[in-house]
């Protein structure tokens, strides 16, 4: 395809990076309250560890999943990946050093607020804090999540997916596929841009989209049941402007979910039903026929943007496009 932008990237070989998931993120908030009341009472991810300057919220039985600290900025602050053990770390660090990162150890202090047993500390080129890290620990007693849901579909597919915005993604690609080994699941060109890369059967674990300015899009956490996602969108309607985005169904990950907007203003996608690819198997490929089936109507979008994304949401339903209904696998 000679539109294609994937590959106009310059082909300077592929190496694996040993990224197996989404371990963690860390948020910077003026709004500890508010976030311990999304977080807990809308989202119903487990507070633990509350003190002065921050909580740490569990999705599953890993100790920390969601670390929450006061600071002066609403933002967030890191991306923890997850690789195998001590020798995958050591090895990524000599790949992102080769390449010219700098790339610090994460000291003793760290790794025990991350509750991990390593971590390494780095840089991508749009200067968001991503940390690699192995050995998470387990919290001593089990998952009790902050509200009555059903749980989170975590395990070998990780926290969930995070989606940054770039001006050039183009110029951030290379970074993430050549140096950590994500892989393309698809990409879109209308009614925005977006890259969508897989790390394990997530059909993707992170997700770059052409805004127009660098920031962080969205956290996507996955429920195990699809009343946990439809109780969630009631709770949110009570908050006016919590819905960032409207219940729908995305076309290429077939996710059925709803963004609310957290305290900070990034939104979380709220999903369930997500598809599980192989990946040893799958073909990146243009999703030309728009990122949803029906509904998420994107309150964050421009205008034009949102009349364009309604067309395509319109030609679809016209032409009977659907996914097959989610089915639990063996992950
Ligand atoms: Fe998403």
């Amino acid at each position: 395809m000679a539109n294609d932008p994937y590959r106009q990237l310059p082909d300077r070989g592929r190496t694996e990076g040993g990224l197996r998931s989404l371990g963690y993120i860390g948020v910077e908030t003026r709004r500890l309250d508010d976030w311990a009341d999304f977080a807990s009472g809308l989202l119903g991810m487990q507070l633990v560890d509350r003190r002065d300057r921050g909580f740490v919220l569990r999705t599953d039985e890993r100790a920390a999943r969601v670390l929450v600290e006061d600071g002066t900025s609403e933002r967030v602050a890191v991306m923890g990946w997850e690789v195998a053990d001590a020798e995958a770390l050591a090895a990524l660090a000599a790949r992102l050093s080769d390449a010219g990162h700098a790339v610090a150890p994460g000291d003793r202090d760290l790794a025990e607020r991350r509750r991990v047993a390593g971590l390494l500390v780095a840089r991508d080129p749009l200067g968001n804090r991503l940390e690699f890290f192995h050995g998470a620990a387990d919290a001593p007693k089990p998952f009790v999540p902050g509200r009555a849901i059903s749980g989170f579909r975590t395990g070998s597919l990780g926290l969930g997916h995070v989606v940054l915005t770039a001006r050039s993604p183009e110029a951030v690609i290379p970074f993430y596929t050549e140096l950590l080994g994500f892989r393309l699941s698809d990409y879109a060109l209308r009614p925005f841009r977006a890259w969508f890369f897989h790390l394990n059967s997530r059909h993707h674990s992170f997700a770059l989209i052409g805004t127009g300015a660098d920031g962080f899009h969205h956290l996507m956490v996955e429920l195990d049941s699809l009343d946990d996602v439809g109780q969630a969108y009631d709770l949110a309607q009570l908050d006016d402007g919590r819905v960032g985005v409207t219940l729908g169904r995305h076309s290429n990950d077939h996710m059925t979910s709803f963004y609310a907007r957290s305290p900070s203003g990034f939104m979380i996608e709220y999903g369930w039903g997500g598809r599980s690819i192989d990946p040893e198997s799958w073909r990146p490929f243009e999703c030309d026929f728009g990122p949803s089936f029906w509904g998420h109507e994107r309150a964050w979008l421009p205008l034009d943007k949102r009349a364009e994304a309604l067309r395509l949401r319109l030609a679809a339903a016209a032409a009977g496009r659907r996914a097959p209904d989610f089915v639990r696998g063996d992950d």
